[in-house]
């Protein structure tokens, strides 16, 4: 989409096919040699290089197992639902895992192991290294409205693709913290005898059913806006699945 745009406002140096237009821009006399780093920008055709992926391994292959596991909760957990509907809806059951209600619930119980060990792993793996914080942080209302307002003009940057805004960052902070949720009222759901404190804690057993349902209406509203943004700056796919 032309509207946001994938360079950096203020070139900081003519890059390839993006050579100056204003009316300071002058042409190199003829025969004088090249700035030293004119070539291999022009040979990439990006922002000066960092060195390393852009992300790293471990962080590709959480996300895309994640990914999976969201896929599979998702759509067992509508087959749970529609055994037994809490509004006066159900679910397409095209669009279920599971068959039935006992198959659902397998799925669900097998899927739950590899979104909290993944989960797990992803969130130690952050903290470890330091990278929740470089990556995330700092991050304030006032930030997200700056980036936010820069986006809807079409203004914000994706020239370097470490980087992420605020709103990428209060967005994928807020869908750690909803899959949190899920886990917690899961388990009251799961085991509400054996997590008898973490079931007064949510309100319940009927109430932990309605967190688990509205944090589940959230995680899917999360995905449709992040894959729309993904369609709109897909070099961010391809970083995404080879790392640079
Ligand atoms: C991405 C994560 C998850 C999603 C999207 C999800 C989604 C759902 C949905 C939509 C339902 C049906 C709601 C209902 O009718 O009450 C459900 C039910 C259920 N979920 Fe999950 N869930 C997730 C994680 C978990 C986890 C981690 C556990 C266990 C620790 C869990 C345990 C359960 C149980 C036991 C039920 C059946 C509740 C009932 O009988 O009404 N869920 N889930
Ligand atoms: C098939 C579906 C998905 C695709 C194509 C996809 C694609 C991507 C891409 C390209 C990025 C990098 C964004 C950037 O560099 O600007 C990203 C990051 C991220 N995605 Fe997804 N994603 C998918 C599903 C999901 C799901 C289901 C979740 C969680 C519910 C999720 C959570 C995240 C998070 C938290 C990040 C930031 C990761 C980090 O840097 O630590 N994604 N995704």
């Amino acid at each position: 989409m032309a509207a946001i745009s994938d360079r950096p406002p203020a070139a900081d140096a003519p890059l390839a096919g993006n050579l100056p237009r204003g009316p300071n821009a002058q042409a190199a006399p003829a025969g004088s040699p090249p700035s030293p780093s004119a070539p291999a920008r022009r040979a990439t055709g990006s922002a000066p290089a960092s060195v390393g992926p852009v992300h790293p391994g471990w962080l590709r292959v959480t996300h895309w197992l994640n990914a999976l596991a969201v896929v599979i909760m998702v759509a067992s957990g509508w087959r749970i639902y529609n055994a037994s509907p809490l509004f006066d809806f159900t679910f397409p059951n095209g669009a279920t895992l599971g068959g039935w209600l006992g198959g659902a619930l397998q799925w669900h119980f097998a899927g739950m192991w590899l979104l909290l060990v993944n989960g797990l792993l992803y969130l130690g793996l952050n903290l470890t290294t330091g990278r929740l914080a470089r990556k995330f942080f700092p991050v304030g209302p006032r930030g997200v409205l700056a980036d936010l307002g820069a986006a809807l003009r079409g203004k914000l940057s994706h020239a370097d693709p470490r980087h992420y805004n605020q709103v990428q960052r209060l967005a994928y902070l807020f869908v750690i913290a909803d899959i949190t949720v899920l886990v917690l009222s899961g388990l009251v759901l799961w085991k509400s005898v054996q997590f008898d404190l973490l079931r007064t804690l949510l309100g319940g057993y009927e109430f932990a059913r309605r967190i688990h349902f509205f944090a589940m209406a959230l995680l899917v509203a999360f995905v449709a806006v992040h894959l729309a943004m993904v369609a709109l700056v897909p070099r961010s796919l391809i970083a995404m699945i080879r790392g640079k």
